[in-house]
């Protein structure tokens, strides 16, 4: 059977776009919502003819309406995909187990935001990303798969999070394949 996703974004939307491509029988993406109306993600999903809805209101009022919209399209699985929001605890509460995100870190390590810089200051000899379950602890859902990749002599944050972005592109719509289907 093939799931309903709906994938929720803040900005340039590139692991959305990679799991719209990767979209068959596994899934197919039913809605590309937003926080920010200007994100380029969602320029880009409209003009592949997926429904989208922008709200840039109160957390409690934007969470409603992408609740509704969600619910709306049928949607069975959330795919966080930079979405720079945290999700209040009822959101989350009533998708309890069907939200995904993808984390540009090697969890449990680097929760949160500065994750390359953090791993670069750590002196750390690999990054990588996870994916796992959003629950109400940041960062903290089951993990689902990670994609390890190496940090070389001269990194910045900038150098790493490009190679981290492309293992996040091989690793999301494998996992999210996998995650609908169990
Ligand atoms: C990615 O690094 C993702 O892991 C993090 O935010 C970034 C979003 O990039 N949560 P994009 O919008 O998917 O290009």
């Amino acid at each position: 059977m093939t799931a309903r996703v709906g994938i929720l974004i803040s900005g340039r939307g590139s692991n959305m776009q990679t799991l719209v491509r990767a979209a068959g029988d596994a899934y197919r993406i039913a809605l590309v919502a937003s926080d920010n109306p200007d994100a380029a993600g969602l320029a880009w999903a409209a003009g592949q003819g997926i429904p989208t809805l922008a709200h840039p209101g109160k957390r409690a009022e934007r969470e409603a309406a992408f609740d509704a919209a969600l619910r709306d399209a049928g949607v069975e699985v959330i795919a966080l995909a930079g979405y720079m929001r945290l999700l209040s605890d009822d959101f989350v509460a009533g998708w309890r187990g069907r939200i995904v995100n993808i984390h540009p870190s090697l969890l449990p390590k680097y929760k949160g935001l500065d994750t390359h810089a953090r791993a670069l200051a750590a002196g750390d000899a690999e990054a990588g990303c996870s994916v796992h379950v959003v629950t109400e602890e940041l960062d903290a859902g089951e993990l689902l798969g990670q994609a390890r990749v190496p940090i070389l002599p001269g990194d910045t944050p900038d150098s790493l999070a490009e190679r981290v972005l492309a293992a996040e592109h091989s690793l999301y719509p494998k996992v999210l394949a996998e995650f609908v289907q169990r």
